[in-house]
């Protein structure tokens, strides 16, 4: 698939089948995913894949409150790629010789914390990476439930969750919903600032 067709075609699916994606497929999205860049190759982004029926319910369990129903319109992923960063492997390689003068070796001093930065980028390439093999993904954050997700799943207490990335095959009947369908894109003369930053648009929404 031509990279303009991947862009075009990726947006949040939120419909689908129950068809789960072969495992060698998940392999591949996850190797290309963390090929993205990592600050100083830290490299401190882990991919927790969850492809087993059970393990995908176990994640919803803990992350929906009890009685929750899900909206209409939506069939949930029948896998999941939850994003963690962790710091502990930026906060050791800004540590070495040729980083220390940074003074970035305590997290506190990250004005910006690139472990979150490049857990993002990873979630990106990974949306890509699997468009690329015709799944389609649909990316969300855990708004509850990450100390317990941790638990179950054994993620080491200093991991962050950066995200969770749903895999699977659009279902027959998927629409769009969701934010993308009620909310106008911004024009790109808003949003793109050339040498002087334009005029804030305050009727923004
Ligand atoms: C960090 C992040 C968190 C998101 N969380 C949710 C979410 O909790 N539920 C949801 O339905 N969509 C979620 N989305 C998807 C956005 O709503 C969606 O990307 C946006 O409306 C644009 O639509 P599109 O992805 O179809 O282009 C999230 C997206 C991002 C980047």
């Amino acid at each position: 698939m031509d990279f303009s067709d991947i862009i075009r075609r990726r947006r949040s699916i939120r419909s689908y089948r129950r068809d789960i994606p072969p495992p060698e497929v998940l392999d591949r999205i996850v190797d290309i995913a963390r090929r993205s860049p990592t600050a100083g190759f830290s490299q401190g982004t882990e991919f927790l894949v969850l492809d087993d029926p059970a393990a995908v319910a176990t994640y919803w369990d803990l992350t929906t409150d009890d009685g929750y129903e899900l909206p209409e319109g939506v069939d949930t992923p029948p896998c999941l790629v939850i994003v963690w960063s962790d710091p502990e492997r930026y906060l050791a390689r800004y540590s070495a010789e040729d980083k220390i003068a940074f003074g970035l070796d305590n997290a506190a001093a990250w004005p910006v914390k690139f472990w979150d930065v490049d857990g993002g980028m990873a979630a990106m390439a990974l949306q890509f990476a699997a468009i690329n093999e015709g799944l389609d993904t649909w990316i969300f954050g855990i708004s509850r439930g990450e100390a317990e997700v941790r638990a179950a799943f054994g993620v080491p207490d200093r991991c962050h969750q950066v995200g969770v990335v749903g895999l699977g095959y659009r279902s027959d009947h998927e629409r769009p919903i969701g934010s993308g369908t009620t909310r106008r894109r911004r024009p790109l003369e808003e949003q793109l600032h050339r040498n002087r930053w334009n005029s804030p648009d305050l009727s923004a929404n």
